[in-house]
């Protein structure tokens, strides 16, 4: 710092010192003051510097990220809403064992704070959270918490669930700029924190359905107790609310199998990041109009990013809307797919009927084919080809199921690896059957092969048992792995992540705004250039379609891809599409084009 007083914005905020940058682009660290909050210009003397040692220019690349998104949180936050405004927009649980939840208004502070256990009650006599910045906030609450004994030594056991829901009743009506916003602010709160204190505790912020909000409230727990809860009821296991309120967050994780470092539990917030390049440009060529209406106390100084650094996210829509063109260029998510159990057989076409040539895979919800003389797919020849299905199949009662095949020409079966029917010939229509022990609830690894030689062609597939009356085996009851990316971890507008209706996967699913342009946007990351299918998991329980312009990389794939009606909002099918993708990041959005909006869409998969 070549001088005594210099003006420093706020990068970064640790329990007793803070991490600021100069008007030279200089790293200082410097202590800590309890009004302190991200993105804050402030005056700095030499007296507040811990030590003169200045951080190494990498420093720069792991904070970039970073200050990029706090930066464009905040240009963002103060356009579009205004300022001062009380009423909270987002809740945010805090469970270390005391439980509390904040209302956090859309400057990001706190505005309403319930302590929701004694414990809190008596953490809460020390803190005076309101009007805190959240950052600030939860760190204050995590110090505490540290002095007063509640947290423990073994890194295992030092859990801290943080949750955050959009709050969707009100006068505080979700809309666009808020969907987008929560979600960069889950990804600021993540880092932010994972930043402090990932050395020393296992900590998780998990985004979940604006309803946890209400239905915490009137079990009075807290949104993260109440996400254990559902989470526990999911796996099969009980958790009692007498154990939800008084015991520890390490034994209720013990108690549903989740362990705190495994990533594939609960939809956490991905970690925004910054490819790092040398050069970095000092400016921000992504400006929005109109910036220079700052609210919070700072002032949108250009942002030290290399914004050619960061892959492109797809243009706005409303081009007179101001910031979110800036926010969203600048804070990229990780896109990052999971691992799930999903509705439907993986079915693998190949274009001769001896399994070589493989064309394409997709999901099927079931097999109940006719082709007739046609063939599954224009990029498939009408004759000479085969089809295998895997995944699972899940009884519902115990007791022997015999399943048949209608098919013309060969088919075979395979359920719990054994092979149960085995017609594997050149014939007209014909149905055979086997059977097989199973036992209710249980997934039993199914595969199905087909081949078509010449002429017409289809393929059934029914099931039966002395409860269970003959019918083609229903996509409930079907499953297959599949490498998912949820629609709740998705950009959204104008639509909600809800998990009202049933049968989804994840916390939840997005269920559009009826109108036209309500959308969802996957950022999804491919290792190879190449023909891919998207398989969208949706509902629709009216009796009208409702389609989607699929745009990939804002390139229009189709312009109404339908999402015909599933019969209930509880029965989920699959809607596909063929689409070229480009190695590394790509941005897949799905835009009702109805006045009915879209279906509900639960994930996207990519085969
Ligand atoms: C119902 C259903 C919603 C669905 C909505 C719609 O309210 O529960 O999940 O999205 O209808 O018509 O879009």
């Amino acid at each position: 710092m070549s001088e005594l007083n210099n003006i420093g914005v706020v990068i970064k905020v640790c329990e007793d010192e803070a991490v600021i940058i100069t008007d030279e682009s200089v790293f200082e660290r410097i202590r800590r003051t309890d009004d302190m909050f991200l993105g804050q210009k402030i005056l700095i003397n030499e007296k507040d510097l811990i030590n003169r040692k200045r951080l190494g220019k990498n420093y720069f690349y792991i904070v970039a990220a970073g200050i990029a998104a706090v930066f464009a949180l905040i240009i963002a936050f103060s356009f579009l809403w205004g300022i001062n405004n009380s009423s909270p927009y987002v809740y945010v649980s805090i469970d270390i064992n005391p439980s509390m939840e904040l209302g956090i208004n859309n400057e990001d502070k706190i505005s309403n704070v319930s302590y929701l256990n004694k414990d809190a009650e008596n953490l809460g006599k020390n803190l005076k959270l309101k009007g805190l910045n959240i950052y600030s906030g939860l760190k204050e609450i995590i110090k505490k918490s540290k002095e007063c004994g509640f947290m423990q030594v073994d890194k295992d056991k030092n859990i801290i669930l943080i949750t955050a829901a959009l709050y969707k009743g009100g006068a505080a009506k979700v809309n666009e700029q808020k969907d987008q916003h929560f979600t960069k602010f889950l990804n600021i709160l993540k880092n932010d924190l994972e930043d402090c204190y990932g050395d020393e505790i296992n900590l998780k912020v998990v985004n979940v359905p604006a309803e946890y909000h209400e239905k915490s409230i009137k079990q009075k727990i807290s949104m993260g107790k109440y996400l254990l809860y559902s989470e526990a009821k999911k796996a099969g296991a009980e958790i009692s609310m007498q154990e939800l309120k008084s015991d520890s967050l390490y034994k209720l994780y013990n108690i549903i199998g989740f362990k705190p470092d495994d990533k594939n539990s609960f939809n956490t917030v991905s970690k925004a990041t910054l490819t790092p390049t040398s050069g970095l440009a000092l400016t921000n060529t992504n400006t929005a109009p109109n910036e220079s209406t700052p609210s919070r106390g700072m002032s949108p100084t250009p942002l030290p990013v290399n914004v050619n650094a960061l892959p492109t996210t797809s243009a706005h829509d409303n081009p007179t809307i101001n910031s979110p063109i800036v926010s969203s260029t600048l804070i990229p998510l990780t896109p990052k797919s999971e691992s799930e159990l999903c509705g439907g057989l993986k079915g693998e076409y190949y274009d001769n009927s001896d399994f070589t040539n493989l064309k394409m895979t997709r999901i099927d919800p079931e097999i109940n084919y006719r082709w007739v003389e046609d063939s599954p797919d224009p990029i498939i020849g009408a004759d000479t080809f085969s089809v295998r299905w895997t995944g699972l199949v899940e009884p519902k009662y115990t007791e022997k199921y015999t399943f048949y095949t209608f098919a013309d020409d060969g088919a075979r079966v395979w359920v719990n690896n054994v092979l149960i029917i085995d017609n594997w010939k050149s014939q007209r229509p014909v149905e055979s059957h086997g059977s097989i022990e199973l036992t209710a609830g249980t997934k039993y690894d199914i595969r199905i092969e087909f081949f078509e030689n010449v002429k017409s062609c289809q393929i059934k597939m029914y099931w039966s048992s002395n409860s269970q009356k003959k019918e083609i085996i229903p996509s409930s009851q079907l499953y297959h792995y599949g490498d998912v990316y949820q629609s709740e971890n998705a950009i959204i507008s104008r639509s909600v992540t809800e998990s009202t209706n049933t049968g989804y996967s994840g916390i939840g699913y997005v269920n559009f705004n009826n109108e036209t342009g309500s959308y969802v946007e996957w950022v999804v990351n491919t290792a190879k250039s190449g023909l891919y299918t998207l398989n969208f998991w949706y509902s629709n329980g009216t009796k009208i379609n409702r389609p989607l312009e699929i745009k990939v990389n804002n390139d229009i794939v189709t312009n109404s891809l339908d999402f015909n009606s599933t019969d209930k909002w509880t029965y989920w099918k699959n809607g596909y599409c063929k689409v070229n993708l480009k190695a590394g990041k790509n941005i897949i959005r799905a835009t009702a084009v109805t006045e009915n909006g879209g279906p509900n869409i639960d994930y996207m998969e990519i085969l």
